[in-house]
């Protein structure tokens, strides 16, 4: 299916309360997509510069190939061979990586961003992705799609913290933008999400695909169809996986940058670098 347009601008401040369309699903989820967020030329570029590194590491042996299960890159910054990932320090220099944050802040995805967590944001410049999933046919060794897990649970420890069920700070207040650089969702490795607000954290065991489906059902899925550009935005509660098929034959590159409220940075991400935008 094709994502509903954003909801920008569907409310207008003058609309009396019972005037104001219903929110979706979508919405009530925290789930947006806004159209062609970063331009084409910016697109086109970060394909070029990607694509490139990618490039470097397949030329050089993919890392994957020898069992390595993460590479250390110069500057701080890795390779992640089973999810084929780089980090976005990686390719893109310091003021890059700040450009490309403060062009979408500047529109409708930091209008979206402010309204979940405030005006003072903050990049997570450590857990900033570039993700590339390959179509089935394409998988390097060791490379697999992400299954069904919430970004707010980033850095948590399960074993070690007693529950569930964890107490509502387990669950990290973020929100995750999303950034394909060319189509997917049809042809190429998208994201599938589970329209739902989850408060709080999920056992492991409730991430298996049938717990998923029995508890949440198959009508509350999407799959968006996006262009490069297009910015898919979600809460750290809300699941989602990689959507991939047997029968898509092309490779998608993606952007994932993990916003966080600057005087709100989780006690338990101390250790990873952040840039105040
Ligand atoms: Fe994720």
């Amino acid at each position: 299916m094709r994502a509903p347009p954003p909801a920008r601008g569907s409310a207008g401040p003058l609309l009396e309360s019972s005037q104001r369309p219903a929110p979706t699903a979508l919405e009530l989820a925290g789930i947006f997509v806004h159209r062609a967020a970063v331009d084409a030329a910016a697109v086109s570029a970060l394909r070029a510069r990607t694509g490139a590194a990618y490039d470097a590491l397949e030329a050089s042996g993919h890392p994957g190939l020898r069992g390595v299960t993460r590479v250390a890159l110069p500057g701080g910054e890795s390779f992640v061979p089973t999810a084929s990932s780089l980090t976005l320090g990686a390719v893109l220099t310091a003021a890059e990586q700040r450009a490309l944050c403060s062009g979408l802040l500047a529109g409708p995805v930091g209008e979206s961003i402010a309204r979940a967590l405030g005006p003072s944001l903050a990049l997570c410049t450590s857990q900033a992705w570039i993700r590339r999933q390959y179509a089935p046919p394409s998988y390097p060794r060791a490379h697999a799609p992400h299954g069904w897990h919430q970004d707010g649970a980033l850095g948590f420890d399960f074993l070690g913290d007693s529950g569930p069920p964890w107490p509502p700070h387990a669950m990290i207040e973020m929100v995750t933008c999303w950034v394909p650089l060319g189509r997917c969702g049809a042809h190429a490795p998208g994201l599938e999400l589970v329209a739902h607000h989850n408060s709080a954290l999920l056992p492991p065991a409730d991430l298996a695909e049938a717990r998923v489906l029995s508890q949440f059902g198959a009508d509350a899925r999407v799959r968006p169809e996006l262009e490069g550009g297009d910015a898919l935005l979600f809460p750290g509660g809300v699941l989602h996986r990689t959507h991939v098929t047997p029968q898509m034959r092309r490779d998608r590159t993606s952007i994932e940058l993990r916003f966080f409220r600057a005087d709100r940075v989780p006690a338990r991400l101390l250790n990873e670098r952040f840039v105040t935008l």
